[in-house]
């Protein structure tokens, strides 16, 4: 959480910082500011609110410096306030940091550092950061840094500019992420690839402990010890126009609609880097899948296909509960990490734990060259691109296809379900053709103040998945729940006012779930069911019916998930809410 920042070069840096904070506006946007070296001086301007409110604040202030630090902020430590806002300064304005991340030991560098007559302006711990640095700088911004970071605790990134080398930015990575951007005559540093990506596609992923110095004419990077490392440049596969809303009102929308492409690319991209896994899964005592939120559902639904064509058990956990467990996980088992951005704290502190006990560790991530996806022993990536919607939708499905690739690798008729497979993005596309259908529901439930979602066996982490989504987006509160658990209690909260969006594709469930959604009718739920086009016993029994294309059973979370998806980014639209950035999330969490 919080995106970072960082441009020294040719330009004026100014429109360079603004335009990287809002492609990484997705990470916080309860507070933005920039710092700039100009002719000596350092500049630091902050807003409370989105990026636009900083844009505003800026209009008739021409700045010129060509070496800056931009950030927007996720509160962790301090309420969203201006005084909180980044970059922070020492007492004599010569220093400006942007940081990501906590730092652990703040309070006791604070008293320390009050000890000696610092006056501390915010009650961040990222100020703790700008007095350590100016204390020990002695003529060099890089050794001044190593100085500081030895006293630092926690997990973060951040980066540094002084007026004593305008010019120089030093940024530090310990558990948040950083990458380098290497352009002509200039060079860059962000939380996130796509934030520089109008400006060059080649970039250095930072590991934990390590410290870029940059400078227009350079990059060179250091362990914590000031050991110059060498490290090597990936050139990123995605453009820019990939991260822009191509004419869609929302990322969100666009996202939705890239899924053919996203599942179509995964599935590809798995096939062509080789089916054949460095490790079978049916050497494993058990698969244990770590994540959390909407890549926690892809896991629930990558564990019902694993434990079918592999025949190993499979538990499904969540990142944040696992890493204080005293799970006896050792080297029998496979744990497989998912995650859209490879940089959940949780996720890979549950990586750590798993490594060190001897496990083998699989990721599935979207980010190339993320914490989660080096730090694994082996990485499936899934190729949606960047997903700049706070809400996951393609990086969902992308996760399913890479979790089904999994699941089919022993199979002896692994190559007809990768057929199978590879018909997923058409019928995607199918699926969507029938969007009206959900705006108009969304158009007649959006005033609606709770939803119950129902499913059973690969529909019922879709109904958690659908649940999810239009809580976080449209704030209205939402269950999932397996259908046939309903009548264990909370078939209580039904009655005429209660939507029951019902999960029913004709699976092996299909009877169970009809006479499910006959206990609703009873209570007068108003049933929206997502159904098989063509079931007419269905749409009979429903209020609302959202058809979709027929597919095999295995694949039909493929297609349910899409209506779902679709009805709460229409109801939240509806609501004029704000889609892309729902209030108090961030689309990287990388504190616990
Ligand atoms: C919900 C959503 C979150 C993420 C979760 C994990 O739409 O996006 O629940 O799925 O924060 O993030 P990753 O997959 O990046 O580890």
């Amino acid at each position: 959480m919080c995106g970072i920042i960082g441009y020294t070069g040719k330009e004026e840096a100014l429109p360079l910082l603004l335009g990287g904070l809002e492609r990484l506006e997705y990470r916080g946007y309860d507070s933005a500011g920039i710092a700039l070296i100009e002719d000596g001086k350092m500049i630091v301007e902050k807003r409370v609110g989105k990026i636009r409110e900083l844009v505003r604040s800026l209009w008739g202030k021409p700045y010129k410096g060509k070496t800056g630090i931009g950030h927007t902020r996720w509160a962790t430590h301090g309420e969203p306030s201006t005084e909180n806002a980044h970059p922070h300064t020492d007492e004599k304005e010569e220093f400006a940091v942007v940081h990501n991340g906590i730092v652990e030991n703040y309070l006791e560098l604070k008293r320390e550092l009050e000890s000696e007559g610092v006056k501390f302006r915010s009650g961040t711990d990222t100020e703790v950061i700008a007095h350590l640095i100016a204390k020990n700088y002695n003529g060099d911004l890089l050794e001044a840094v190593l100085k500081a970071v030895e006293r630092l605790r926690g997990a973060f990134a951040f980066a540094v500019i002084t007026v004593h080398e305008p010019g120089r930015i030093v940024g530090v990575k310990q558990g948040s992420p950083l990458v380098v951007g290497i352009g002509e005559g200039e060079n860059f540093l962000a939380s996130d690839i796509p934030a520089i990506l109008p400006y060059t596609r080649k970039v250095i992923a930072l590991g934990d402990g390590e410290i870029a110095d940059i400078t227009p004419e350079g990059v060179n990077i250091y362990d914590f010890s000031g050991t110059p490392l060498t490290k090597e440049i990936t050139v990123v596969p995605w453009d820019i126009i990939s991260a822009e809303k191509a004419g869609f009102k929302h990322f969100m929308l666009k996202e939705i609609y890239e899924q053919p492409k996203a599942v179509g690319d995964t599935i590809r991209g798995l096939i062509s880097s080789g089916s054949e896994l460095p490790f079978s899964l049916k050497s494993f005592r058990r698969v244990l899948i770590i994540a959390c939120g909407t890549s926690y559902h892809a896991g629930l639904i990558g564990k019902l296909w694993i434990e079918k064509y592999a025949q190993v058990p499979v538990e499904v956990v969540f990142a944040s509960e696992f890493r204080y467990s005293d799970s006896p996980v050792s080297e029998q088992d496979l744990v497989v990490a998912v995650s859209q951005s490879g940089e959940t704290i949780d996720t890979k502190f549950a990586v750590n734990y798993a490594r060190e006990r001897g496990a083998y560790t699989l990721a599935i991530v979207n980010v190339v060259g993320s914490s989660i996806d080096r730090e694994s022993d082996y990485t499936l990536h899934t190729h949606a691109g960047p997903e700049i919607g706070v809400a996951a939708t393609k990086t969902f499905l992308a996760q399913l296809a890479a979790l089904y690739f999994l699941a089919s690798s022993e199979h002896p008729q692994k190559e007809r379900l990768l057929e199978e497979l590879l018909k997923v993005p058409s019928m995607i596309e199918k699926t969507l053709e029938d969007a009206e259908i959900v705006e108009k529901i969304a158009q007649k439930y959006m005033k609606m103040k709770d939803f119950l979602y129902l499913g059973r066996y690969l529909s019922y982490p879709i109904a958690l998945e659908g649940a999810l989504k239009l809580k976080e987006i449209s704030y209205i509160h939402a269950e999932g729940y397996p259908a046939g658990e309903m009548k264990h209690g909370p078939i209580a909260l039904i009655d005429e006012r209660m939507p029951v969006v019902v999960v029913a594709p004709q699976d092996r469930v299909y009877e169970k779930t009809i006479s499910n959604i006959e206990e609703v009718r009873t209570r007068k739920g108003k049933v929206i069911s997502v159904g098989f086009r063509g079931d007419e016993k269905l749409e009979k029994l429903s209020e609302e019916f959202i058809p979709v294309p027929a597919v095999e059973e295995d694949l039909s979370p493929f297609v349910t998930s899409v209506p779902l998806q679709l009805l709460a980014y229409h109801i939240a639209s509806k609501l004029g809410l704000d889609v892309d950035q729902p209030r108090n999330l961030a689309k990287t969490v990388t504190v616990e």
